[in-house]
This record gives structure tokens, C-alpha cells and sequence, in this order.
């Protein structure tokens, strides 16, 4: 008899490809994917809790599923990642939701099918969540889901214990995988026709940090020195760590996309000193100025928070600033949200929800439009395009070219997993539309 799974992932990149991982531990015990919770045998919640809402909505779904597992007693619901990891939430889980049957931490996944076959044998609950120091696996089998693209972990954790961020505490210390493995993993998934790489990490930029082991950038020249034709992506930046030396790698490497995502969170020096990012608004600048010069065309992206603890409107008037100084081609924004157990948390001067909702509109008005205002000068261009998907409610092919800006075009046949020359015709907002030009 067949066996179906569903995944339902929260979060970040990282924990999209951990449910890639998840997903090549249930194919081998023998489950396949369905769409629907509804047919699943096993359905696992990879959840996240880098921000209130992304923990009420793990909540909510796995709140969800009680009628359904009323009805299907058989199945097994387990929940996983960094929800779970935080301090007494696996037993408050446990109590809201007794029908859950296993609930793993993120130091545990390699345990997972561990937890299952016991659970088939077994009525009670599983709950394990090891507080570790930094496991690290290197015989992950993933069942990749994202192709052309394929994540690759180059590093777990993180130290930097930003002060409003969650990370450190549900993932542990960072810890490097060996660059052997990372570059082999590359040339596999290359020869086996995956047109992009993505190298995962909480901040890149301090890979083997303290080891005998090579720097990142080296890192990144060994990968984009593989044969064949590919994109290398990487993320996170962190901008305390950002070097001329990486700006020169990725100048150096056509294969290294002229993209890079490197979070800047606010534009104020108060706010970036008691946030515990170590640096302030110019050193950012000036990383960003080197970078320009060795890559003039480099897309820049970043991630900002409005409404830290004590954020003046003066403090918020620098963010925008610096952000109208950049240009930056897209950002995530985010209102600040308090993470218990985190410095940020016990700091007196929390801001009213209205004040950080005024700031984040105006914010993200800023940031639409620069965005909109880049897209606008592709119209009339011709770029290589990655083709990714299909997308049926358009009727139309789309992916990114090397900058991350997303286009949709036509296509008789699927050129998924191809290059293509795309003339822009359009851009609405964000995205572009065009047509393939052939050479
Ligand atoms: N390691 C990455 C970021 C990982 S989390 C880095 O340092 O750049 C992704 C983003 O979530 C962060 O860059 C930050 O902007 C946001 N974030 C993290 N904790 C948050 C919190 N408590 N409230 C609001 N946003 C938060
Ligand atoms: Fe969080 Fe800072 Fe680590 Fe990024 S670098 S994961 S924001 S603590
Ligand atoms: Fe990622 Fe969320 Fe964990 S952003 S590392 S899944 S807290």
C-alpha cells in the first residue's frame, strides 16, 4: 500500500531546505509527497519563530489538524525546527496539542526516522529536543525540491547574537562544514544538471572561522571554478564581516551572480549598537562602496527592522536615509518583534504597535518604490534568464536573471532548467515580463 507525506515549511531558506532533508528521510522509509494534508500518512510542521507571526501561524496550522487527525488515527503529525528548540515549547505544544506525535528539535533531525519507526510500534508521544552545542551532518540525503536550484549548507548556527534575534538560541553555535564535502556536493549536483547554487549559512562570511580549513571566498572561487555552466548565489552576508577580498571573487567569477543580500537592519547608530550588529551606518556604507567598485552592476539587497527598542523618530529618519543612499534593488522589511530570551526583549522603551505600523508603510513605500524605479530601466533590455517554473495561473514561464529580478515569459516547449534571452517588454512593480529572443 502506498504512503503519502506533506510537509508544510516555515521560515527561512535554511529551513526550507532542512524539509528537504526531511523529505529525503520519508522517501526512505518509503513515503511519497501528496499536495494535500488531507492524504498525508505523515504530515511534519517545520516551523520558525524568528517573528511572532511565523509562530501563531505554525500554531494555527497545527491547530488545524485536530479534526483531521480525529479522523484519521493512523496518521502521524510531527513538528519540527526552531519553535520547538525555544525554551518549554516543546511541553507547551505537547499540551495544546496532545495529538501531535512527535516533536524533534532542530538538533535532532538526523534522528527522524528514528522517532517514526518507533512511533509506528508505540501510542505515547515522542518529544526529544537536544540542547546542542553544534551538531553538524554531512550525510544528509535531501529529496531536492527546488530545481534548478540546489541549496547547499556551508555552515549551522550562528555566534553573533544580535540582540533582538532568536537564531543563536535555537540553532546553536556556528560550526563549518569541511570544504571537501561542500565542493564535492557542488560538483554533484552540477553534473547531474542543476543550473544554480546557493550556499547557506547565517552569515557566510565567517565560514571556518578559527579552523585550518579555507576562507569563504576561497570557497567560492574553488566552486565557481567547476566545470559546466552554472549560477553561485550565497546568503547571509554579514556586514561586519563583508571583505574587499569577497568583493574581488565575485568581480573575478562570471559564475558568482553580481547579487548580494547583505542585511543592514537599521540606518541609526544608536539603534545598530544596541542591536549588537558591530557596525555602524558608514562602516556599512563603505563596504557597500567597495563592493561597488569591484562590481558596479552588483544588485544589493538587505533586511530592515523598524521599531527597535527606544527607536526615535530620528533613528528611523537614518534608516531611510541610508537606504535612499544605497539603492538597494529589493529588501525585506520587518517590524521588530519580541523574542523572549533574547537582550532585546528585557530593554525598557518597547515602541507602540501604531508607531512601528506608521514607520513600516512608510518604509516599505520607500523601498517599493526604488524597486520599481530599477525595474523600470530593464524595459527594452535583453537578459539571460534562469527559467524556474511555470506558472499556470499566468500561463506563463518565469524566473530570475543574475541580479534576482524575476521575469515571466512566453514558451511553446518547457525551458525549465535552461538559460534563455529575454527581451523586456513590461515591469509591474517587482517583476518583469518579456519575450525570448533567440541568437
Ligand atoms: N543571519 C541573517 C538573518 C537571519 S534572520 C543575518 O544576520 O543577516 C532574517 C531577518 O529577520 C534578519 O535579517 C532580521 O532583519 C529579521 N529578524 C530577525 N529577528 C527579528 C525580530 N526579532 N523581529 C523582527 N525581525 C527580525
Ligand atoms: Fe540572527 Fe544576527 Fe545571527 Fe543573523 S547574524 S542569525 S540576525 S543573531
Ligand atoms: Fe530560519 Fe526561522 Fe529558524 S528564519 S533559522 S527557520 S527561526
Amino acid at each position: 500500500m502506498e504512503r503519502f507525506y506533506h510537509i508544510t515549511t516555515y521560515g527561512c531558506q535554511m529551513n526550507v531546505h532542512e524539509s528537504e532533508k526531511i523529505a529525503g528521510i520519508l522517501a526512505e522509509l518509503g513515503y511519497k509527497a501528496c499536495e494535500n494534508i488531507e492524504d498525508a500518512d505523515i504530515a511534519v510542521f517545520n516551523t520558525c519563530c524568528i517573528r511572532e507571526n511565523a509562530e501563531n501561524h505554525a500554531f494555527g496550522n497545527i491547530g488545524m489538524l485536530k479534526k483531521l487527525k480525529s479522523k484519521k488515527r493512523d496518521m502521524i503529525v510531527a513538528v519540527g525546527g526552531c519553535l520547538t528548540q525555544q525554551i518549554g515549547k516543546a511541553d507547551i505544544l505537547h499540551e495544546k496539542f496532545p495529538y501531535v506525535d512527535i516533536i524533534f528539535g532542530t538538533h535532532n533531525l538526523n534522528k527522524l526516522k528514528e522517532y517514526i519507526l518507533k512511533k509506528q510500534k508505540q501510542k505515547k508521544a515522542i518529544i526529544e529536543i537536544e540542547d546542542s552545542e553544534g551538531i553538524i551532518c554531512e550525510e544528509d540525503k535531501p529529496l531536492r525540491t527546488s530545481y534548478p536550484n540546489a541549496w547547499i549548507n556551508i555552515t549551522y548556527g550562528c555566534n553573533n547574537f544580535c540582540s533582538y534575534c532568536i537564531v543563536p538560541y535555537v540553532r546553536g553555535r556556528e560550526r563549518s562544514r569541511r570544504s571537501e564535502n561542500i565542493i564535492a556536493e557542488a560538483k554533484a549536483l552540477i553534473e547531474d544538471g542543476y543550473k544554480e547554487i546557493t550556499l547557506l549559512g547565517q552569515n557566510v562570511n565567517s565560514y571556518n572561522n578559527g579552523t585550518d580549513d579555507i576562507s569563504f571566498p576561497e570557497l567560492l572561487q574553488k566552486i565557481a571554478a567547476l566545470d559546466g555552466k552554472f549560477r553561485l548565489r550565497f546568503m547571509t552576508s554579514h556586514p561586519k564581516d563583508f571583505s574587499e577580498e569577497l568583493a574581488k571573487v565575485i568581480a573575478a567569477n562570471d559564475k558568482i551572480c553580481n547579487n548580494v543580500h547583505l542585511p543592514v537592519q537599521s540606518g541609526s547608530n544608536a539603534v545598530l549598537a544596541a542591536m549588537n550588529r558591530k557596525y555602524t551606518a558608514e562602516n556599512y556604507l563603505q563596504k557597500v562602496e567597495i563592493l561597488k567598485k569591484y562590481v558596479p552592476d552588483c544588485a544589493i539587497t538587505t533586511d530592515l527592522i523598524v521599531g527597535f527598542p527606544n527607536e526615535t523618530d530620528e533613528d528611523f529618519e537614518a534608516t531611510l536615509k541610508l537606504v535612499k543612499e544605497v539603492g538597494f534593488s529589493s529588501a525585506f522589511t520587518f517590524v521588530y518583534s519580541r523574542r523572549n530570551g533574547t537582550v532585546a526583549a528585557k530593554m525598557d522603551g518597547q515602541i507602540p504597535e501604531e508607531v512601528s505600523k506608521q514607520r513600516i508603510m512608510r518604509l516599505v513605500e520607500l523601498v517599493n518604490s526604488q524597486t520599481r524605479e530599477q525595474s523600470a530601466k530593464y524595459v527594452g533590455r535583453t537578459v539571460e534568464i534562469l527559467c524556474e517554473d511555470f506558472d499556470k495561473k499566468k500561463g506563463l514561464y518565469l524566473g530570475r536573471d543574475e541580479h534576482g529580478r524575476m521575469a515571466y515569459f512566453e514558451s511553446q516547449n518547457s525551458v525549465i532548467g535552461e538559460f534563455v534571452n529575454v527581451k523586456i517588454t513590461a515591469a509591474n512593480g517587482v517583476s518583469l515580463t518579456g519575450e525570448i529572443v533567440k541568437e
